[in-house]
């Protein structure tokens, strides 16, 4: 992780479990960003604390509001990332939010189902869209359309809030499935366009 230059990152869902171990090991990094957007869907609420107490420690880190099934929410937090970047551009967008309904066939409901999809699907593809315009802002700065890698990583069966959701106990630590994360990214190159990976950098088929 040592060589591994990100000028700035944003990480949806940051206030607990896996995204908010991201943003602590960013900035815990020897050459941390100079920017780390931790966004989450309530900045003022107590469920972002941990996050505040962060920020309060490292100044490069900027807490910002976004609900990723609200398309203005992303759009008002793409705003106040580009007034902090100017126009130097978003270097790493990890699109962590996302929720499970555990259920079965009898259990399932359409609007169980359509949260999902619209938390897990829809909403990474509008934050993406939403960084790609900041990415295009800055072409003149040397970036072209193929200098965009679009990884999907999973990250083990992790011991968060998500990961204890069954009635197994998950075996990751969160720290762990951070670190071999953060481990595996800068491995990644235009031939792992499109890849599916774990946090152990193996390639999982789709
Ligand atoms: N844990 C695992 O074993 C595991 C395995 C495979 C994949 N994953 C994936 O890893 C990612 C992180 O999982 P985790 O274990 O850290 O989950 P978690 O502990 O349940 O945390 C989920 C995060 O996503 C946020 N979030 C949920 N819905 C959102 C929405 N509509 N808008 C904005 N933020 C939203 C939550 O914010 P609030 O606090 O406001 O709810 C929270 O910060 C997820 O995408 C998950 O699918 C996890």
């Amino acid at each position: 992780m040592a060589g591994f230059n990100v000028r700035s990152v944003l990480v949806t869902g940051a206030n607990r479990g896996i995204g908010l171990e991201l943003v602590k090991q960013f900035l815990e990094k020897s050459n941390p960003p100079e920017w780390v957007f931790a966004t989450c869907r309530d900045p003022e609420g107590e469920r972002a604390q941990q996050l505040k107490n962060l920020a309060s420690r490292h100044p490069n880190l900027a807490i910002v509001a976004l609900e990723a099934t609200d398309p203005a929410s992303i759009k008002a937090a793409a705003t106040r990332v580009e007034e902090h970047l100017k126009s130097s551009g978003l270097n790493l967008l990890i699109n962590n939010a996302g929720i499970v309904r555990p259920s079965t066939l009898e259990s399932e409901t359409p609007e169980d189902m359509s949260l999902v999809y619209a938390t897990n699907v829809t909403g990474p593809l509008l934050v993406s869209q939403a960084a790609l315009n900041m990415l295009t802002k800055c072409q003149s700065l040397g970036y072209e359309g193929d200098g965009i890698l679009s990884i999907a990583v999973h990250p083990g069966w992790v011991q968060t809030d998500m990961g204890s959701s069954t009635s197994h106990q998950a075996p990751l630590p969160v720290d762990v499935s951070v670190q071999g994360i953060l481990n595996v990214l800068p491995t990644l190159s235009k031939k792992d366009n499109g890849a599916f990976v774990n946090w152990e950098g193996k390639v999982l088929p789709w």
